[in-house]
């Protein structure tokens, strides 16, 4: 694995910005895979600037996102397709059309899921898969578990899942219950891997992600098997190893 820490939030967004822009201009119809979560927006932002600097295009990409929860509308404000277009989309020239997430508002979820990963094998596979991590060691909604899910499934969300993410809803109610999600498989086949870790709270996972066993248990700790993964920490997110 590919280690790299740095002292501030900004430098990690500065560099995982010209690394999945990296990625665009080697290969101009490049198919990324997205992450949600407080952890990527500065990459996104780093990547607005690239864009508007002329540096980068993204005419010809394709996209997919790890996850979506299940019967939220698109256009609320907690939707991952709102924090994509707020966070990136709106500001590059990615295709509309190229543009791809689970819809957890599909009648037939299964079927959806098994969908994404057949849309996922057309376009050629994931080129690079950006990713944080759970204190828990979770990637995407795939949460600690007595075996790993492979491909793109459904999740009824933990009770602390629920607790956490309410912070952005009026109400813990409104938090929705279910999600769809990649597998680890799905994520574990996209040719290269982006971590991004922030924050003391992350160290431990990181710890064993990087030689803790291989375990459901942190489903992180998988990404021990491929062969193409960068860690872009901090120092308190590198703080035990
Ligand atoms: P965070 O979430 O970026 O909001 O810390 C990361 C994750 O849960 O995958």
């Amino acid at each position: 694995m590919n280690i790299l820490t740095f002292d501030t939030e900004e430098q990690i967004g500065i560099a995982a910005g010209y690394y999945m822009c990296g990625q665009v201009l080697q290969k101009p119809n490049s198919v990324l895979g997205l992450a949600t979560g407080s952890t990527p927006v500065r990459a996104y932002k780093h990547m607005i600037e690239l864009y508007n600097k002329g540096a980068v295009d993204f005419s010809q990409v394709t996209t997919f996102n790890l996850d979506e929860y299940v019967h939220l509308d698109v256009k609320d404000k907690n939707s991952y397709h709102s924090f994509m277009h707020e966070n990136l989309f709106d500001y590059i020239n990615i295709p509309e059309e190229n543009i791809n997430f689970l819809d957890g508002n599909a009648k037939d979820l299964e079927s959806e899921c098994k969908e994404y990963e057949k849309k996922i094998r057309k376009s050629g596979g994931i080129d690079i898969q950006l990713l944080g991590i759970g204190s828990n060691g979770h990637i995407a909604f795939n949460e600690p578990a007595d075996s790993f899910q492979r491909w793109s499934h459904i999740v009824e969300l933990k009770e602390s899942t629920i607790k956490d993410n309410s912070r952005f809803f009026n109400s813990i109610e409104e938090v929705p219950t279910r999600a769809l999600t990649m597998g680890i498989g799905s994520i574990m086949q996209a040719k290269r891997i982006l971590i991004i870790a922030i924050g003391e709270q992350k160290a431990k996972a990181i710890k064993q992600l990087i030689d803790g066993n291989v375990t459901p248990q942190c489903p992180a700790s998988v990404l021990q098997f491929h062969t193409d993964v960068t860690l872009m920490l901090d120092n308190g997110a590198a703080s035990l190893l």
